[in-house]
């Protein structure tokens, strides 16, 4: 069997498959999280199970994480486990007035979780709004957002990589 297959079947968190990060990629934000205690901002709750782990770490770090969706689609156990410093909005994050509200967010050091669908173009819209301090991931490197809808923006905003340590399909900058 493939590392790919493998993954794909043992893909779960707290014990729950509705997730759509892989164990790798759970290394990969460990790592990030490790270096940098932020309040949180995820574009793309899906079923909402990374945005309960991400609200933990954000609690843990006594922070607040914020998550966005155009479509409410958490699972009934996530809606019923979500913690009280997690906000959920459902919007779309790149059309009127949600984009104010996610740039308000991003007036303190963050750390950015890119996963909705259209990550080129989350990246390219928030990630010059980043204050020093702050931290952006995307998810799906290289399968849905690579160096060609980054490179720019990166040299443009100053961004430094972020070393994550493994393969997974997360990339992160830091904005010095
Ligand atoms: C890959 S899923 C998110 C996965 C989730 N972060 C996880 O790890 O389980 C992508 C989500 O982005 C949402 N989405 C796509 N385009 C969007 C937009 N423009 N604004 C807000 N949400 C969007 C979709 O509805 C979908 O639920």
């Amino acid at each position: 069997m493939s590392n790919t297959a493998e993954i794909a079947m043992t893909r779960s968190l707290f014990g729950v498959y509705e997730v759509q990060i892989s164990p790798l990629d759970l290394l990969a934000i460990e790592s990030v999280l490790r270096q940098h205690r932020l309040p949180i901002v995820e574009l793309g709750t899906g079923y909402g199970v990374t945005s309960l782990y991400l609200g933990m770490a954000a609690r843990l770090a006594q922070k607040q994480m914020w998550t966005f969706d155009c479509v409410d689609r958490r699972i009934e156990p996530v809606k019923k486990a979500w913690l009280p410093n997690m906000t959920f909005t459902q919007a779309d994050v790149l059309a009127g007035a949600p984009v104010a509200e996610v740039k308000v967010l991003l007036s303190q050091p963050v750390l950015l979780f890119c996963d909705d669908g259209q990550k080129p173009a989350e990246f390219r819209a928030y990630a010059p709004c980043l204050l020093p301090g702050s931290v952006v991931m995307v998810h799906d490197w290289t399968r849905e957002i690579g160096p060609g809808d980054v490179d720019a923006t990166v040299r443009e905003c100053e961004l430094e990589p972020v070393e994550r340590g493994n393969h997974s399909l997360i990339a992160a900058w830091r904005k010095p």
